[in-house]
């Protein structure tokens, strides 16, 4: 539908479902209009004048090998109603594992499930289980009839807390229940328990190969930054003897996904805000002194993230400059870089620029309606190797591992958990750090304004390598590992800034490498994600007067995530994911009220992995489902 056409519909049918608002006759200054992109909320009619059956939200993820099969046990974790919980400590309860399915588990995985009715912002949860985050999520905006969804999350690396009893259990919602805002949010969690081997489907051998060559995998990777900037460092040519294979054998701890034999949560100490670190400027650390057991010989630090308030759209931040010179009231600025870093007793150890995830609430909220965006009700987390990093934290005193956000403003949740992997063989190893060199962002900025209209561009790159060796019962191996990433943001104002542009394009690359004593790379890890967001928004003053304005908001973000994975012996992993979603539409608001609108949706999701291929296609309109196809064939 044509805007003018749209607008022509609106304004007659409003003239019926807004009859009853009395609209200015003489002509004040116009209210400013709404903060664009903004977070919103759908004001829904009365519960009495409720026709339908509750939304059914989702999420377009590649589903678990699990989903539709009977665990072989489960455990009821919390159920609670979140209502008016702002400002209280979270909801506590207890966690042991299952006597009916006792471990080893093949598979544990997270099941939420919620309901809420009335209006309700977009609200940001947390789960930790002994100061532990294990889930972060979004809830869903209740529409007219209310909502329901539910959230699986494979929790199996976290396989060390969940085999262990009493653990205390912390859920944080933390919610607003008053005369406007009435919408509590019903949830249930458990856990479910597969005992059993998986079974793969047919299509695995396709995609599940022996190399030819040895090292044939390994040597293409010789280039594989995006600038074409080869690395500077020693390669091993030519073939591997059997002595060897049984170093990549002895070695295989460092690539395998076996969970970690101990997890160490970097949180805030349990209190009223949650066990999260709340991080409101760039100087802001979220801190833990920890000491790690003297036989670690891995390190992998997972970290959690969220974005809220004046941050929650950060990509779209204009700088401060524009602000001020506007004169304008908004104090969400400091330009749209942001960079989520984590530290070693002050050392910088690696960062992410991370995936721009929109919110149920956020830009539009009939536009998450019923599908959600990507990540809203998983958020991601992002893993950093620290095992280069062995040789400084195992001299058996204590370390501080930190947490922060470049050029934040308030603010952002994080936290993380350390994972760590023991000897075996012996009581305490040795390790070394070769190196933490880290240069610094390379960052360009441009400005160029007038009045209120104007572009801003960042381009940044960042290229860090670290590594360092550990000397354990099974040989001396180096870890090396290399993080890149680059951005490129453009945020544009038209119509004297009632029109906003944001574009933005991420791309990311992790590598790790095992080396042998005597040189030889045993194995090697190589992740890419790619996650560019494009967003536009423009609002023009509604002719209803009254403050109600017409906002037009395209979001088109996707994600696309490859990971290879080769070792000396031939042992050979990739998977693949690619989530692209567009979605279109309008809506009239009035501070932070969406009145009415109209949203459509496509998502194409694709997925390649050891246990076969998924692909899906949905589209959506009027926060319907109209088209929705799957297969798990392999192309
Ligand atoms: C869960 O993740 C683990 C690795 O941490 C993997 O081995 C397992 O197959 C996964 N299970 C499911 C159900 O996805
Ligand atoms: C867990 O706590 C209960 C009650 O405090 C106690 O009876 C039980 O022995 C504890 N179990 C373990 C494994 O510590
Ligand atoms: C902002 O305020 C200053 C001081 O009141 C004024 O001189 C300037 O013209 C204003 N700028 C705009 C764009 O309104
Ligand atoms: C490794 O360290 C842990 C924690 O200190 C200890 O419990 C374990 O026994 C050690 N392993 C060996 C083989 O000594
Ligand atoms: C382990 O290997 C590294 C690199 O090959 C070497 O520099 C280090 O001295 C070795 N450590 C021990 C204890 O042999
Ligand atoms: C938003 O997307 C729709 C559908 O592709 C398109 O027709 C419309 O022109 C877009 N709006 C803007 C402002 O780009
Ligand atoms: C989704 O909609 C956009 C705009 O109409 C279109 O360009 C794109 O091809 C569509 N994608 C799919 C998968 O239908
Ligand atoms: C189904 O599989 C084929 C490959 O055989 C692929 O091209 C197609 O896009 C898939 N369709 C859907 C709806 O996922």
């Amino acid at each position: 539908m044509s805007l003018s056409l749209s607008l022509l519909l609106l304004s007659l049918s409003l003239s019926t479902t807004f009859a009853s608002l009395s609209l200015p006759s003489a002509s004040p200054p116009p209210p400013p209009p709404p903060p664009l992109p903004g977070r919103f909320i759908k004001s829904n009619p009365p519960l009495s004048l409720r026709r339908g059956s509750p939304q059914q939200y989702i999420e377009l993820t590649k589903p678990l090998p699990t989903d539709g099969t009977t665990p072989s046990c489960s455990v009821t974790l919390l159920r609670h109603t979140f209502a008016n919980t702002a400002g209280s400590p979270p909801v506590a309860s207890t966690y042991s594992p299952p006597t009916t399915c006792p471990p080893p588990w093949h598979s544990v995985v997270l099941e939420m499930r919620a309901s809420s009715d009335g209006d309700q912002y977009d609200r940001v949860a947390g789960v930790w289980l002994d100061g532990a985050e294990i889930f972060r999520t979004i809830t869903a905006e209740p529409d007219a009839n209310g909502g329901f969804w539910t959230v699986r999350k494979n929790v199996t690396r976290y396989d060390s807390l969940l085999r262990r009893s009493n653990l205390t259990v912390t859920v944080m919602l933390e919610n607003v229940v008053d005369d406007e805002l009435t919408g509590a949010y019903n949830v249930d969690l458990a856990l479910l328990y597969y005992q059993n081997y998986i079974s793969v489907p047919s299509s695995r051998d396709s995609d599940h190969h022996k190399l030819g060559p040895k090292l044939g995998l390994l040597k293409e990777y010789r280039s594989v930054d995006f600038d074409n900037r080869e690395r500077k460092l020693g390669f091993i040519d030519g073939e591997l003897g059997v002595e060897s294979e049984k170093l990549t054998d002895s070695a295989s701890m460092y690539y395998s996904t076996t969970p970690a034999d101990l997890i160490i949560p970097i949180s805030n100490v349990p209190k009223e805000e949650g066990s999260w670190f709340r991080i409101e400027k760039g100087s802001d650390i979220g801190l833990r002194e920890i000491q790690i057991p003297l036989n670690t010989s891995k390190a992998v630090l997972e970290v959690y993230v969220s974005f809220h308030g004046d941050d929650e759209f950060w990509y779209s931040n204009p700088p401060d400059a524009y602000i001020k010179k506007n004169n304008l009231t908004t104090v969400r600025g400091n330009g749209a870089y942001r960079e989520v870093f984590v530290s070693v007793d002050g050392i910088f150890a690696g960062s992410v620029i991370p995936l721009p995830v929109v919110y149920t609430g956020g830009v539009n909220p009939l536009l998450w309606e019923p599908v959600v965006g990507i990540g809203s009700f998983n958020l991601p987390t992002y893993d950093f190797d620290l095992t280069p990093f062995l040789g400084m934290l195992l001299d058996g005193k204590s370390h501080a591992i930190g947490l922060g956000v470049v050029d934040s403003i308030p603010f952002w949740l994080v936290d993380a958990n350390l994972h760590l992997w023991l000897d075996q063989g012996s009581s305490a190893v040795q390790a070394g750090v070769v190196n933490t060199q880290a240069p610094a962002v390379e960052i360009r900025r441009d400005a160029k304004f007038q009045h209120l209209d104007g572009s801003f561009k960042i381009g940044a790159l960042r290229s860090s390598q670290f590594s360092g060796w550990v000397k354990t019962s099974e040989g001396n191996f180096t870890t090396q590992v290399f993080v890149d990433f680059k951005v490129k943001n453009t945020v544009s104002f038209k119509r004297k800034g009632t029109s906003k542009l944001v574009q933005q394009k991420v791309q990311a690359q992790t590598e790790r490498r095992v080396v042998s004593e005597m040189g030889l790379m045993l194995s090697q890890k190589i992740i890419k994600r790619k996650y560019p967001l494009k967003m536009i928004a423009q609002a023009r003053p509604s002719r209803l007067g009254g403050g109600i304005y017409l906002v037009e908001t395209n979001v088109s973000h996707s994600l696309t995530e490859t990971s290879d994975c080769g070792a000396a012996d031939g042992a050979s992993a990739t998977s693949s994911l690619r989530n692209k979603q567009f979605s279109w539409g309008w809506m009239m608001v009035k501070d932070q009220f969406v009145l009415s609108g109209f949203a459509n949706m496509n998502q194409t999701l694709s997925s390649k992995d050891e246990f076969g291929c998924f692909s899906r296609i949905v589209r959506a309109t009027k926060g319907r489902i109209i088209g929705d196809l799957k297969n798990f064939t392999c192309p």
